[in-house]
Formats: C-alpha cells, structure tokens, sequence
C-alpha cells in the first residue's frame, strides 16, 4: 500500500495516516467479543494491516480488561515486525499519586509484552491527580524510556493547552489529543479545537470516525445496532441518517465504487485528523485501508460538512 507516513505531534515518531483502533479487540462487556467474532477475525485483521503497513494500533488498559492490550502483545509476538503502539492510562478515582501512572504503565507493557510504549495517553481528564502531577509523571516515563511520546484524550481546547504548557516545562511536547470526531461529531471541529491543536503542533487522533458503524449503512431506524450502540444511536436519529448516507454513497460512487466507510474516514483526514476506525475482521480492515487509495475533493468536504450540519446533534 502507497501512502506517506506523518509526524506525530512534534516527535521523531512518524505513523500512517490512519491507524486501527482495538476497543473492539476481546471486549465482551460493550462489543460482545466471542459472540459473531473472534480471535481468529482478530487475528486475520491484524494480519491485514501488518501486510499493508498500517502498524499503528491504538488500545487502552481498560479495553477487554486488558484484554485488548493481552491480545495485540501476542499477535505482535507471532508477526515479528515493528509497530507503534498507543495505550493508555485511566485516570480512576482511586489513583491519586504520581506513582500510579507507572504502575498502570508496567501492567500495559507487560501485557503488551515490550519494553516501550509509543504513545501514552491519559485517557479522559476526569481524575483526581492534578495536571502538573500527570504531566510530570509523563515526562518521567519518558526519560526513563518506558514511552516514547505522551498523549491526552478527551481533552477540551482549554485543558489541551493548559496540559501542552505543563509538558512543555518538563521539555517533552503533548503529542496527540485523542477525541471523538466524525460527520456525526463535529463538536471538536466548531469548538475550535482542531485549530487549537493544529497551532500548538498535536495530532488530534479521531476516535469513533465512523460512529461506531453508524456511518457504514448498516444501521437504519427499522434495523438499530442490538448492542449498547442501541442506547446512545436512538432510532429517533438514525431516521435523520439517509439524507447524508445517500450523498456518501453518490460520493462513494464517483470515486469508482468507493463504501460509506472510506467516504466517512477520508473526511476525517480531509479535516487533518488521524483516524483509527475500530475493526473486527479481514474485511473490514481492507475496506478501511483502502481509504488511503484516493482522496475527497475540496468540494465534496463542503458537501458534506452540509448534510452532516442537517442531520443536527443527537
Ligand atoms: N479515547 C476514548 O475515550 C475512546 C473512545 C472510543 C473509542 N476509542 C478508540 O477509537 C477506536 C474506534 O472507535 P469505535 O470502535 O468506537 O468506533 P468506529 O471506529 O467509529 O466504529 C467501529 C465499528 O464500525 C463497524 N465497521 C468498521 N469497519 C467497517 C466496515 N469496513 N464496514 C462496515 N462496518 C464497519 C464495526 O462494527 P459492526 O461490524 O458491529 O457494525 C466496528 O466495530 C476504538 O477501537 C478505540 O481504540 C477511544
């Protein structure tokens, strides 16, 4: 596969243009892993990615129980090549000391089974340690080369800044903010937070690009996912879904056949994000790599800025 990789952040760390995401990967309490998927999907789809070099993988200590994390350690192992791995720490109530950071840390690399983590991201700033405390355990976890670039996720504007500056001091930069955005997400795109990360020179990572499937066509009013998706996608909103569904299927179509999933993750590149679109088999790795064969026009972002603005929040 032919596609440039990109700086992350302003670190030495270059990854492709999109990466995979691995929530799915062995967790059966959202996803219902084991149920209609399985390692060996898992495993064919890691396979996939590897093969087209898409070797950036994001997971977190609390996907699967560390399932996730358990998971890519092994296949990892078998395949030999390098990757770029990017896991995170939860923030729990319960973790209130600096020393917290590198345990949770030694769990993941353990799991993980490397010596190394890519990129280390606090999860979501909702934690009782404070910023100054967080960052500085960050920046400790790098010296002692256990990460090589440090990340945040779920970040506003202003604690972005605010957690960009703290680094800064330590002499590491805040690599990557890792937030929900899609044609059914803009909120990161009105708030400013895009430009604010585009200025400060951290990567946003777009979590959820695809809605969590909603943008894929599968799902419509009569047929809504079964799962916990169900609660957060009332049928209410996926009714408002065809308008936009049928323009990035005409889209889609113009490009040579191209599915609603390339369509939804070349607008998030189109926006300057770093997808990393959650898969849980062969196919769905292939169709999701070969957004980076082509490219959305100018124009056809515009369009679809449009309809998705028409289908209102949900
Ligand atoms: N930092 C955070 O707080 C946070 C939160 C959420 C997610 N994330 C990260 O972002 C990653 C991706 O987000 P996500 O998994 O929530 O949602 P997503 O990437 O928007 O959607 C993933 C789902 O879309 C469907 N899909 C994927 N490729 C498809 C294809 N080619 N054709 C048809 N359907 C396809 C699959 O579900 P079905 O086949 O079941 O329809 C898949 O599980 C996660 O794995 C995780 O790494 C981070």
């Amino acid at each position: 596969m032919n596609f440039s990789r990109i700086p992350l952040g302003t670190t030495s760390l270059e990854i492709p243009p999109l990466g995979i995401g691995a929530w799915s990967w062995g967790d059966k309490m959202f996803w219902g892993y084991g149920r209609g998927y399985g390692e060996a999907d898992i495993r064919e789809a890691f396979d996939t990615c590897m093969q087209a070099g898409i070797n950036f993988f994001d997971t977190a200590e609390v996907y699967g129980l560390g399932q996730s994390e358990k998971m890519i350690g092994r296949f990892l192992k078998a395949d030999g090549r390098p990757a770029l791995l990017a896991t995170k720490f939860f923030p729990f109530p319960f973790r209130l000391t600096k020393g917290s950071l590198q345990r949770a840390l030694r769990g993941s690399l353990r799991r993980l089974q490397v010596d190394t983590v890519d990129l280390y991201q606090i999860h979501q700033p909702f934690g009782l340690i404070p910023d100054k405390t967080l960052m500085q355990s960050l920046a400790d976890a790098a010296s002692a080369g256990t990460i090589r670039a440090a990340g945040v996720s779920n970040y506003n504007p202003e604690r972005t800044r605010r957690c960009a500056a703290l680094l800064k001091t330590t002499g590491l930069s805040l690599a990557s903010n890792q937030i929900s955005f899609s044609l059914l997400n803009r909120k990161p795109e009105k708030e400013g937070l895009l430009n604010l990360c585009r200025e400060l020179g951290v990567t946003v990572i777009a979590y959820s690009p695809l809605a969590m499937g909603m943008l894929s066509g599968r799902y419509t009013a009569d047929s809504p996912p079964r799962d916990f998706r169900g609660n957060r996608y009332s049928r209410e909103f996926l009714s408002r879904l065809p308008p936009l569904l049928d323009l990035m299927r005409e889209i889609g179509r113009a490009h040579g056949g191209r599915s609603l999933v390339q369509v939804a993750l070349n607008w998030t590149i189109g926006k300057g994000t770093v997808p990393i679109p959650g898969v849980k088999n062969k196919r769905q790795a292939e169709d999701v790599i070969a957004a980076l064969e082509w490219r959305l026009t100018g124009e056809e972002i515009a369009q679809l800025d449009a309809a998705s603005d028409a289908v209102g929040s949900r």
